[in-house]
């Protein structure tokens, strides 16, 4: 028997197809179905995507339940990813979801899949210092990158955000021009480790304000393999770790100069950071470095934590509960979902 609820939660935002099970602040079961269709494209193909959730979601769910030892009867509310995300993959989620709380009689919680990315630093575990408000949160994933003044669990203002792509995507589109596997930001980050962050350089986009930009090292370092390659075909092969750490470096750089900005701006000197790009072993290491040397406060998630997952939805949703704020039937997928 459960004294505190015991929530099923579902993420299917994207190409992750994801269930686990939350009891109160704990994870029982955090089980994760990539889609490895979407290498051969060499990015997520929406349509493609969400068949695979559709055909994914019932064994990660049943993955799920098993691993927690729970009966689906046990369950106490259902959480699911509203948005922000591709509509056709949030639809298969919110389906199921929907589906299931019909069945089995117990609420629904809709939940912002930004939010959850940052509050998986109230997740029970050894591993994991809850961090104390306000605090600078720091989203870095493939579809976001954003400055956040989190004042409470669900009291969230954007201070600053990217104006064109996300770091994750400048991670990948630029490893896909070097014939990298998408999602190419692991790998940069492997090959990385043995070339030299200063052979070559690249713009590091300076904005007066809070926001960043990532287009432009983008464009450049695209233009720059085009225009080395027609001087040595066999450029990219050649210089691949060190293409990889130079871009890692800038990459990294440009987010940490504007971290430092807001962090020193608004006081905000605990840094809470989420997302899949939390998991750089770059960013991890320069951003140590920053709070070491300034006396801020850092938390970093668990690396099960950063890429997408459910246990991110489950969470949130347990502070859902605790509000008492519950979803309907009537509840919408939303693509471009906000959080203020
Ligand atoms: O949070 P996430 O799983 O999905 C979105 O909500 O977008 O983030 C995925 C992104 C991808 O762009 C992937 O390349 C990047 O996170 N990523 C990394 C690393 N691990 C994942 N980027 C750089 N270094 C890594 N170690
Ligand atoms: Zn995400």
């Amino acid at each position: 028997m459960y004294k505190k609820p015991l929530i099923l939660a579902i993420e299917s935002s994207c190409d992750d197809t994801a269930a686990a099970v939350i009891n109160g602040r704990k994870i029982l079961s955090n089980c994760v179905a990539n889609q490895k269709i979407h290498i051969a494209y060499g990015g997520v193909v929406p349509e493609l995507a969400s068949r695979a959730h559709q055909s994914k979601i019932i064994p990660v769910v049943q993955q799920a339940l098993q691993q927690a030892n729970i009966n689906k009867k046990e369950l106490t509310a259902i959480a699911y990813t509203q948005g922000p995300g591709l509509l056709g993959s949030l639809l298969v989620g919110s389906a199921f979801a929907k589906s299931l709380s019909l069945a089995l009689n117990i609420p629904l919680i809709p939940i912002n899949h930004i939010q959850g990315h940052l509050l998986v630093h109230f997740i029970e575990d050894e591993r994991i210092q809850i961090p104390s408000f306000p605090f600078l949160g720091v989203i870095l994933s493939g579809g976001h990158t954003q400055l956040v003044d989190v004042r409470d669990h669900f009291n969230m203002n954007i201070l600053g955000t990217t104006l064109d792509d996300a770091i994750g995507e400048a991670f990948d589109k630029c490893g896909k021009r070097m014939g990298l596997p998408y999602p190419s930001g692991p790998q940069i980050d492997k090959l990385a480790e043995k070339g030299n962050p200063h052979k070559f350089i690249f713009p590091i986009s300076k904005l007066s304000n809070y926001n960043v930009s990532y287009s432009g090292v983008k464009t450049a370092f695209i233009n720059f393999i085009s225009n080395s390659e027609q001087k040595n075909p066999d450029f990219i092969k050649n210089n691949l770790v060190d293409l990889c750490a130079s871009l890692q470096y800038t990459l990294v750089r440009i987010i940490l100069n504007k971290i430092e900005l807001v962090a020193r701006d608004k006081s905000l000197t605990e840094i809470v950071i989420g997302g899949g790009v939390a998991a750089n072993t770059e960013i991890r290491k320069q951003l140590q470095d920053m709070v070491m040397k300034e006396d801020w406060k850092l938390s970093l998630p668990p690396l099960e934590y950063t890429t997408d997952n459910a246990a991110m939805i489950g969470i949130t949703a347990y502070y859902k509960i605790l509000k008492k704020e519950y979803g309907s039937l009537k509840d919408s997928s939303n693509a471009r979902l906000k959080f203020n």
